[in-house]
Formats: structure tokens, C-alpha cells, sequence
């Protein structure tokens, strides 16, 4: 009998810590969209804003709380009463609600950022949870600042907050400082340490500000965090957040590694990832991994030939296998209705047939003056022909883009290096036979 695969739970904060960030604060409809999206990509966790911050925030929460109905939608709170209420009053609609409590942890936060001692800031996370607990069923603790706080004290928090009913709890390396080996190895302390712990969720939270964020939430993975917390593009203060992408795509290509599954549908990420550029207006990176507009483009002259001879050769994942559009469909003045239709589709939009025309008009002249209308060009057009400030209602959607077009297999042999039996935190690695036939999906034949 096939072992049972280990499930990470996939916590979106795009909504959160995303908007955040300077450049990628969203309104009410934005919100909405972004949260249609994720629900579509299948992340198990929506934190859809914190609610305290402005009426904007409480009523976003409020609204994607009653609408989206399959995730669990979280809401942040400081850990003081009228916080954890405003959160709670936003999210009393959900069909799945949870309640985010944070308070930092380290001395450095308690001494200059909230002066209170040790003793204090313990009775107070242990108050705050078991007040959420009145209020709401899932409970979610992070210690702000975890990596830089008192192994000891950490600790003693946790176990505190577990016992005042804490049902996740989310350890933050909140200012980007931590690396993979020292944040697995907190985790394996913690799961050592704290009494109660196997009753809960370990989390992990990652900030990029020495570009660590995914490598920092996979470490936490191998030493047995089952919960990571991450948005699209990677946005988020400063450096930003650990990549949703990243992280559920080294799940799948590198399942040697980490055999650990998600419900993501990974052909949703490249429509998540320009549905949030299209709605901030901040670009994506042109290298960034898996949705960057270089991340399958072959410029090398060594490099196409290879490719062309046998893409395993350079491409270690297929674009189809994240929802990049097949990029052998140039489009060009000769290009008709239906090939813009599907390239739209393909990019996340689908229009009616007046939406559709207006584009198609703009498209053709746009091709008579340059050759090719790259998916950047035609991007842009869209966001011109329906600026939604000229449109009462968006005449385009994001679309639930069909399923990742099927690769046809080809006879190879595996060209990466055997499964090791555990991982440098000592876990087995437990990996199903049947997950290959799956794996299947994400490489080109292997
Ligand atoms: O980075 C951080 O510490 C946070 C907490 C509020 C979870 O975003
Ligand atoms: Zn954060």
C-alpha cells in the first residue's frame, strides 16, 4: 500500500503583508479579484487584510469573508482586545474564519518597540489568544520577530499560547535575517520543545531581505513545518515575501527533496501573477522564477539548439505545466479574432464579443507598426482599452485558464539524481510511488 503524502497548507498574505508593500496597496475591487484568483489557484488560506488598519481593510475582509466560500479566510490582529474583535467582526461571515493574533517576541522589539518586559509580553500573548479562542475556533500565533528573539523565550510563548488554544503557530523571520540551515533547526527546537506542539500546525513565514525567503520556508518544510505563508510575485515590505510560486513549484520539480504535496494548480500561477502586476501595476521582474517573462525564454544560441534537440536539455518544468502560454503562437497583423481570443485566454482574460473587437482593433493597428505583439505589448493594451476607471463594470475577467495542455511524453531517461531516503533534519523522506505518474505533468517526458 502507497504511503499517505504529506500536505503543506498553502497560507496566501498577497492580501496582507503583499499590500504592504509601497506600490501594492489595492481597493475593495481590486481585493475582490485578487481573492477570486487565489480561490482559483486552490491556496487553503486567504489572509485577506488586517482589519483594524481602516474601514477600507474591515470592509474588504468583510466582503471576501461572505463571497469566498472553499478557503479559510484570516484576518491579522495586534494582540490587544479591540484589534482582535475588529478582526472578528469582519470575519464572523466566513464559512471558515481565522484569527491571525501577532506580538513580537524579541528583546530588541520589546525594549524599543513596545517597552514591556518579558513577563508582560507573555501574560499578554496568552491573554490575546484565549480571547480570540472566545471569539473563533482557529486561532493562528506569530511571534513577530522570532528569529531574533531568545530561543528560551520563544519557547516558553508558544507553549503558553498553545495552552490559551492556539491552533497554528506561525514562526516569522520577520526582518529577513535568518538562513535555511539556523531557521530548520529552530523549527526542530520548537517541535522538541514545546510541549502540546503535536496538537498544532507549525508555519512558516519568510521575508527576501537577503533574498533567502523560499530557500529560508523550505528548510522549515524539511524540519516538519506544515503550513508556509507566501504571496504571489513575491510581493511584500521591503524585499518582499516568500514566493507562493517558488516554493509550490520546487515542491513539484524537486519532489526527491521535498515529497510534500499542495492543492495548488500550478496552471493558475501565471494568471495569478499578471492578474496582480495588471492590478498594482508593478511589473514582474523579467528574470524572477517561474512567472518572470524570461523564465522559459531561450535567447543562447547552444541553448535553443538543445532545446529544440530535447527540451530536458535547458527546461527542467514545461511553461504549459504554470499557465505560460504556448509561446509558438506569434501573433502578428495576419493574426485573426480567434488566435487574440485564445492569447488573451491564455493570459488570464476572456471578453465578450464587443470587448473583443474594441481589442482587435487596437491590436491590428499596433501590429501594422511593429512585427510581433509580444504578451507584454498586448498586456498593455488590454489595461488601455479598459482602464477601469472608464468602465463602470470590467468587461474582462480573469479566467479560469483550461488545464495545462498535455506534453507528449518522450522516451528518457531520468536525468536528475536519485532520492535520498532522509533529509538534513533526519526526516524520512517518504516519497509514494504513484507521485510519479504526477511528476510526470511538470517535466518534459522524465
Ligand atoms: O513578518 C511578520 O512578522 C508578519 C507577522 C505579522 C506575521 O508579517
Ligand atoms: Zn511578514
Amino acid at each position: 500500500m502507497a504511503k499517505e503524502n504529506v500536505r503543506i497548507t498553502v497560507f496566501d498574505t498577497t492580501l496582507r503583508d503583499g499590500e504592504q508593500s509601497p506600490g501594492c496597496s489595492m481597493n475593495y475591487q481590486e481585493k475582490l479579484r485578487v481573492a477570486h484568483q487565489l480561490d482559483r489557484l486552490g491556496v487553503d488560506v486567504i489572509e485577506a487584510g488586517f482589519p483594524i488598519a481602516s474601514d477600507g481593510d474591515f470592509e474588504a475582509v468583510k466582503a471576501i469573508a461572505v463571497v469566498i466560500r472553499r478557503p479559510i479566510i484570516a484576518g491579522l490582529a495586534r494582540a490587544c482586545h479591540t484589534d482582535i474583535q475588529r478582526a472578528w467582526d469582519a470575519l464572523k461571515d466566513a464559512a471558515r474564519p481565522r484569527i491571525h493574533v501577532f506580538l513580537a517576541t524579541s528583546d530588541i522589539h520589546l525594549k524599543y518597540k513596545l517597552r514591556i518586559t518579558r513577563e508582560e509580553c507573555l501574560a499578554q500573548a496568552r491573554e490575546s489568544v484565549a480571547f480570540a479562542k472566545s471569539l473563533c475556533d482557529d486561532v493562528e500565533f506569530s511571534p513577530e520577530d522570532a528569529t531574533r528573539t531568545d530561543p528560551d523565550f520563544l519557547c516558553q510563548v508558544l507553549e503558553a499560547v498553545v495552552e490559551a488554544g492556539a491552533t497554528t503557530l506561525n514562526i516569522p523571520d520577520t526582518v529577513g535575517y535568518t538562513v535555511p540551515t539556523e531557521f530548520g533547526e529552530l523549527i526542530v527546537t520548537i517541535r522538541r520543545r514545546v510541549k502540546g506542539i503535536e496538537k498544532v500546525t507549525i508555519s512558516a513565514h519568510c521575508h527576501n531581505d537577503l533574498g533567502m525567503a523560499v530557500a529560508n520556508t523550505m528548510a522549515a518544510i524539511s524540519a516538519g513545518a506544515r503550513q508556509v505563508e507566501c504571496t504571489i510575485n513575491g510581493i511584500g515590505e521591503r524585499a518582499g515575501n516568500a514566493s507562493l510560486e517558488e516554493i509550490v513549484m520546487a515542491m513539484r520539480v524537486r519532489y526527491d527533496r521535498y515529497p510534500y504535496e499542495t492543492a495548488v494548480a500550478a496552471e493558475h500561477l501565471f494568471p495569478a501573477s499578471q492578474l496582480l502586476s495588471e492590478i498594482t501595476g508593478v511589473a514582474v521582474q523579467p528574470n524572477k522564477a517561474i512567472t518572470g517573462r524570461n523564465a522559459f525564454a531561450h535567447e543562447a544560441g547552444i541553448h535553443q539548439d538543445g532545446v529544440l534537440k530535447n527540451p530536458l536539455t535547458y527546461e527542467i518544468m514545461t511553461p504549459q505545466s504554470v499557465g505560460v502560454p504556448d509561446s509558438k503562437l506569434v501573433l502578428g497583423k495576419h493574426s485573426g479574432r480567434h488566435a487574440l481570443a485564445i492569447r488573451c485566454e491564455q493570459l488570464g482574460y476572456q471578453f465578450d464579443r464587443r470587448a473583443l473587437d474594441d481589442i482587435y482593433r487596437r491590436f491590428v493597428r499596433l501590429a501594422d507598426k511593429i512585427k510581433h505583439v509580444e504578451d507584454h505589448h498586448l498586456l498593455e493594451l488590454i489595461r488601455e482599452t479598459h482602464k477601469p476607471s472608464t468602465s463602470a463594470t470590467p468587461l474582462f475577467e480573469p479566467l479560469a485558464v483550461a488545464a495545462a495542455a498535455g506534453v507528449p511524453a518522450q522516451e528518457s531517461v531520468r536525468p536528475f539524481p536519485m532520492a535520498p531516503k532522509a533529509n538534513a533534519f533526519g526526516l524520512p523522506l517518504s516519497i509514494s510511488p504513484e507521485h510519479h505518474h504526477d511528476q510526470e505533468d511538470y517535466l518534459w517526458g522524465v
